[in-house]
């Protein structure tokens, strides 16, 4: 049997290039490497616990079911679902709950950055976010987790929870490792000392936005003092996310990348820049297009690949309630 590999991403917004370089490539060619058995999902109950408009959210989650397509998810090879469908999430994440102590969740810097920024808002949900989290993983037996730098703490805590859980009622769940990228952590436009995020749509270069708003955004690009073209955390912070960023989607290594633009100047590199991630999303962007037109197709989609992924939780999930004594 392969081993089980899953991720979800939240329906709250447009996907962004950091989404696209920390995750969702990633998850595509991991489904096409044929060595695992894949799960992607909408983590649309997540996506609750931040304010959200109750009419936008059918749009959200059907268009990021476009996004997974279009980027070349396929459900004849992937289980692709929605979290929302599937009540042993919400199930094992209530038993879960009972076995975390309130400081480990306290400690989370997810958590911490959403109640500054949502102040108005800190809901027990964003508290219980990796609980929820852990029981999305842990239902499906899960050795592998493709996620961004940012989500390591959740994968952290989600390998203590089934330790806690497996000593205190017997062996059942497996502890997964995650897997990153080259790019676990793109960084803003505006600001290279902070990641990409969905919270600053000023910073984002959105997966598909249009040639001209791409352009447009990786002109405006904060650059760093200087003029060389050169990879240098440290002096260069802005030019080394936007070569990374360059050498993901072009293939080209940096230092191919450092000697190309010897000489030149950072409008020069920008304008490659902008070149090739119009040409990389060129594609994505005529094949979402076409999807986002029959949502019903996209829905029936979900449906059915909800209902496998339930087979799998439902005979967990009734699993955990023998070892915890609830027959
Ligand atoms: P956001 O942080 O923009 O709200 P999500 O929380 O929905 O995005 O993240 C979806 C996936 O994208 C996760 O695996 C997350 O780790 C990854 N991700 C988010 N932002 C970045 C980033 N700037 N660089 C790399 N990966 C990222
Ligand atoms: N917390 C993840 C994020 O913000 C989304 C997510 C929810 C997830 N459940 C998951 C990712 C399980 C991997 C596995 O991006």
């Amino acid at each position: 049997m392969k081993p089980v590999l899953i991720s979800g991403i939240q329906p709250s917004g447009k996907l962004h290039i950091g989404n696209y370089l920390g995750a969702l490539k990633n998850f595509v060619d991991l489904q096409n490497s044929g060595k695992y058995q894949c799960y992607f999902f909408i983590a649309d109950l997540h996506s609750l616990t931040e304010d959200f408009d109750p009419k936008e959210k059918p749009k959200q989650i059907l268009e990021l079911m476009a996004d997974f397509l279009a980027a070349g998810l396929d459900s004849k090879k992937s289980v692709i679902f929605q979290q929302s469908q599937i009540p042993a999430h919400t199930e094992l994440s209530w038993v879960l709950n009972t076995v975390t102590p309130m400081g480990e969740l306290e400690r989370m810097t997810q958590f911490k950055d959403k109640s500054v920024r949502q102040r108005k808002n800190i809901n027990i949900g964003l508290f219980a976010y990796p609980v929820l989290m852990a029981a999305d993983i842990l239902l499906y037996d899960t050795k592998f987790v493709p996620v961004g730098e940012d989500q390591l703490q959740h994968l952290e805590i989600t390998r203590s929870l089934a330790r806690k859980f497996n000593k205190k009622f017997g062996k059942t769940f497996f502890e997964p490792q995650a897997i990153l990228t080259k790019t676990p952590r793109v960084m803003s436009l505006a600001n290279p000392e902070k990641k990409m995020s969905k919270s600053q749509p000023e910073s984002c270069l959105f997966i598909d936005d249009s040639p001209q708003e791409i352009r447009n955004k990786i002109r405006k690009a904060v650059t760093d003092s200087g003029a060389e073209v050169k990879h240098d955390e440290k002096n260069k912070p802005a030019i080394s996310n936007l070569l990374e960023i360059h050498s993901s989607l072009s293939g080209e290594t940096i230092s191919k990348l450092e000697k190309k633009f010897i000489g030149k100047n950072y409008s020069t590199f920008k304008n490659d820049l902008a070149g090739v991630v119009i040409k990389h999303f060129a594609d994505f962007r005529k094949k979402k297009s076409a999807l986002i037109k029959n949502q019903s197709k996209l829905f029936s989609i979900l449906v059915a690949g909800s209902q496998k992924a339930a087979k799998v939780a439902n005979k967990k999930i009734a699993e955990v309630r023998k070892k915890i004594g609830l027959i």
